[in-house]
């Protein structure tokens, strides 16, 4: 189990009064029948997390395998000592066959559903709030925008190609464009930043995000053109560009490639959660509240 800590400074001069503990785990893919992370292994992630002391957790999407597995996964961390919110990832809005449940269905109504059940707030479209940390986070969606640059084919062939490349397309039963999804989500968050932007309380603000963002978090194979393309599938650098021109951004977190990441962009402290199929690992931020 990996966890990693860094610290944020103060944007400004006041004084530190108090720090805010985020932990960010994602890509637990509980597996109802334990073939990939069983329900004991996220029993003990959440044990562990639970003795960082953590202010929020946040399970940053695929979470679970079937609509039964996103349940059990949840439940794991039901009885955490803090705020627990949860994001889909693009694994959770596979169409549910046993359920007879769509993957727009998944998305706008019962996975949200599933997370109030049991007391994890929905963490798409809502602020959390400690003094002048906030966090927003958004499932976010590839755009085939992250593609390798060396990569010459047109977001059209992109779009035909991915049926060869990613199981989402035959998994994903919604009617949408990627980049139309993308897009939706997309605006949405920026929103949210904007309105966070100008709220003289915040002064900063910890992104997550199924999606990586930036060019940071991607993983770049310069001799595997295969690897290349699906980069297309892994990433919105096109919103990584609109996240990050706000000023109060201080971290960006984000899991679905499984291959963790560490950098920072000047302020900006950028991760990739590094879980792995029945390996699974988390990230602590110390977010520094100033007044
Ligand atoms: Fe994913």
């Amino acid at each position: 189990m990996q966890a990693s800590r860094w610290t944020f400074r103060p944007t400004s001069v006041r004084a530190i009064v108090d720090g805010v503990k985020l932990v960010v785990t994602s890509d637990l893919h509980v597996d109802p029948k334990g073939r990939l992370t069983t329900r004991a292994r996220i029993d003990a992630l959440a044990r562990a997390i639970a003795d960082e002391s953590p202010s929020l957790v946040v399970l940053a999407g695929d979470l679970g395998h079937s609509l039964r597995g996103w349940e059990l996964c949840l439940d794991a961390f039901r009885a955490m000592p803090c705020p627990v919110a949860a994001l889909a990832g693009n694994h959770d809005v596979w169409r549910d066959r046993a359920e007879n449940l769509g993957s727009d269905a998944l998305f706008t109504t019962v996975l949200p559903e599933r997370c109030a059940r049991v007391g994890i707030r929905w963490l798409e479209g809502h602020t959390m709030r400690f003094g002048s940390v906030a966090v927003v986070g958004s499932m976010a969606w590839y755009d085939y925008s992250a593609v390798d640059p060396t990569v010459t084919v047109s977001a059209a062939q992109l779009e035909e190609l991915k049926r060869a490349f990613n199981n989402d397309a035959r998994c994903i039963d919604w009617p949408h464009r990627d980049t139309d999804v993308a897009q939706r989500l997309g605006d949405a968050l920026v929103a949210q930043l904007e309105e966070l932007e100008r709220d003289d309380e915040i002064a900063q603000v910890a992104v997550v995000t199924h999606v990586p963002l930036v060019e940071e978090q991607m993983e770049r194979r310069p001799h595997d053109p295969t690897w290349g393309l699906c980069n297309a599938y892994f990433g919105n650098l096109t919103l990584g560009h609109r996240v990050t021109a706000f000023g109060k951004v201080r971290a960006i977190v984000s899991g679905h490639t499984h291959a963790g990441r560490r950098a920072n962009r000047g302020p900006i402290d950028i991760r990739v959660v590094g879980s792995d199929y029945g390996a699974p690992a988390y990230e602590v931020l110390d977010l520094r509240e100033a007044r």
